[in-house]
């Protein structure tokens, strides 16, 4: 049975951006408008409870930190394409967050004189990581949660799997879906959407991301009408824990750790020497694959190739003060103690630079959208974000786009009811798959040649030609995926159907990414191409931008915003 549901603002996703704006709007309206947060998962299962390594901010100018050396460090980080005035709104606003989640309690990990304490991070000239032990997206989930607790007029809506967002006159009407647990479909009214359903990182096998990060809420948007900002910038994070893809936190550089090969050298003083393990991701990432390439990596008995981080040096106490989970992670899924022994680790993808286009304060161009997180490209990270700036960066702009709405919703037209035909399609292309007629093509195996297509041709470094292999390769599985067939045909959490409509979702992702990956013809970033060595900022000071086609993504382009910084050679 279908039911109409109404809220005044929708949140899509119960991540870090997605609580923070929630509490933002409770908060600044006194309750009066009604919030109804719906998430494909449990809220405290978002994928936010698994960040680890800090949030970074600048709170100690007494010792040399500043907003401008933030901005700074940014901008050099995403090698020259990330808008700067974004990049400034955000090193201002980072710190009152900080502060924020410390009067509702988070428990931050403090220096001996009681004072927050800060680690280094990649690419940041300052230790400008606040954290708490390395399990910093745990608490910082928790405290706003705990914070919305106090609240009414919310409601959530867990385990709820969105299909559609219902767009007309260019204005929000709602969306639309299934609730997993009943699986009857429903429509979801309001005002204001803030899309906060984080990246896509199950484009790849070799993932640090939860098997529910699925990219659903940017392939609704791009289908929708929205565009697709720099999509090609995808993050390898150097230190993905072999063979699992499980992250090891860059804190444990930060702290000290070692990247050796498999002299027990520390490669990166021949790449990176100022810097050493802590130059950002990109640099590291493409070192580690060039030391690989050159023959000093190590291989698993399976014939995985890997290099190591050394914590040995660090001593026991230190990594059980600072890096327990790591410890806790290394020992359990490869039965290594870093106190020990080194662990294995190789390049992984981490996260997704683009998203779905919006201005400075998350607006889309459609009335009553808003975007945060993960899911939004501001364009702060450009071509390769720093670590610790995505915590940071949901914070804020979830507090920006929470905002945002109540302003919004005074002078806010009445609610559009979302038309009875969209709805039908919707559950007509659902009822499809639950009939016992659908196809014969076995959508894991089609999946799983995604993922290693992705692997394969999308990597830390790619070329034109392995590019263009991989798009025809996408384009080919969605033919195929017309013809998938769903096994389960029951209605209550039908996991089969959602891994469908996932799938779904992920291969129009894969062809935005690589699509935008084989026009931008430069070497910038995460962008690292084999075929054009250098950075071209003559040609390529520019935004991808792609828009939805039934026949593939349309490509047109904006400039980045350069108001302070004039690109130069980039160097670590
Ligand atoms: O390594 C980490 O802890 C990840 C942090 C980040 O992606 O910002």
């Amino acid at each position: 049975m279908e039911t109409s549901i109404q809220h005044d603002v929708l949140i899509l996703g119960s991540g870090l951006a997605g609580l923070r704006a929630a509490v933002e709007i409770a908060r600044r309206s006194n309750g009066k408008l009604s919030i109804g947060l719906v998430s494909k998962v449990q809220l405290m299962r978002s994928h936010s409870v698994a960040a680890e390594g800090g949030t970074a901010a600048m709170m100690r100018p007494e010792e040399g930190d500043s907003f401008e050396l933030h901005a700074w460090d940014t901008v050099k980080g995403a090698d020259f394409l990330a808008d700067q005035d974004v990049v400034e709104l955000f090193a201002q606003k980072a710190p009152e967050e900080i502060i924020q989640l410390e009067h509702w309690g988070i428990p931050w990990s403090r220096r001996d004189d009681g004072r927050i304490d800060q680690r280094p991070f990649g690419g940041h000239s300052f230790p400008r990581a606040v954290y708490a032990a390395d399990k910093t997206g745990f608490f910082e989930m928790q405290t706003l949660y705990d914070t919305l607790l106090k609240y009414d007029n919310w409601k959530r809506y867990d385990e709820w799997f969105i299909t559609a967002i219902a767009i007309a006159d260019n204005r929000f009407c709602g969306l639309v879906g299934l609730d997993l647990t009943t699986g009857e479909f429903h429509t979801l009214t309001g005002k204001a959407l803030i899309i906060a359903s984080g990246g896509a990182g199950t484009l790849y096998g070799f993932t640090t991301y939860s098997q529910t990060v699925t990219g659903d809420g940017l392939a609704m948007a791009y289908r929708a009408g929205l565009a697709l900002e720099d999509m090609e910038f995808i993050q390898f994070h150097p230190t993905g824990l072999v063979p699992s893809g499980i992250l090891i936190s860059e804190a444990a550089r930060g702290e000290g750790g070692y990247l050796v090969n498999k002299n027990g050298e520390r490669f990166m003083e021949h790449y990176a020497k100022g810097k050493m393990e802590l130059a950002p991701r990109d640099v590291v990432s493409r070192s580690m694959m060039t030391e690989i390439e050159a023959g000093r990596g190590l291989k698993t008995p399976e014939g995985r190739n890997y290099l190591q981080l050394d914590l040995r040096h660090l001593g026991e106490q230190k990594i059980n003060a600072r890096l327990p989970f790591i410890r806790e992670l290394a020992m359990k899924f490869v039965g290594i103690d870093p106190v020990q022994e080194p662990i294995p680790i190789h390049p992984v993808a981490h996260y997704s630079m683009g998203g779905i286009e919006c201005d400075i304060n998350g607006a889309t161009a459609v009335e009553g959208v808003w975007v945060a997180g993960e899911a939004a490209c501001t364009s702060l990270h450009g071509a390769n974000r720093l670590g610790a700036n995505s915590t940071a960066e949901c914070l804020v702009w979830g507090q920006i786009t929470g905002e945002q709405v109540v302003k919004y919703m005074p002078g806010a037209v009445a609610m559009q009811k979302i038309s009875a035909a969209f709805v039908k399609d919707q559950e007509k292309r659902l009822e499809h798959w639950l009939s016992a007629s659908a196809g014969a093509e076995n959508l894991y195996a089609l999946r799983r040649e995604l993922r290693q297509t992705m692997d394969n041709y999308v990597g830390v470094f790619r070329t034109g030609e392995e590019l263009q292999q991989a798009l025809s390769k996408i384009q080919s599985f969605k033919q195929r995926y017309q013809n998938i067939r769903v096994r389960d045909t029951n209605r209550v959490y039908n996991t089969d159907l959602v891994a469908a409509l996932e799938l779904g979702n992920l291969l129009d992702l894969a062809e935005v990414a690589v699509a935008s990956a084989l026009a931008r013809q430069e070497f910038r970033g995460a962008h690292a191409r084999r075929d054009f060595a250098q950075r071209d900022d003559e040609k390529w000071l520019k935004h991808t931008l792609a828009h939805f086609a039934p026949e593939g993504p349309k490509l047109t382009y904006k400039p980045a915003r350069i108001t302070t910084w004039k690109p130069v050679e980039r160097k670590y």
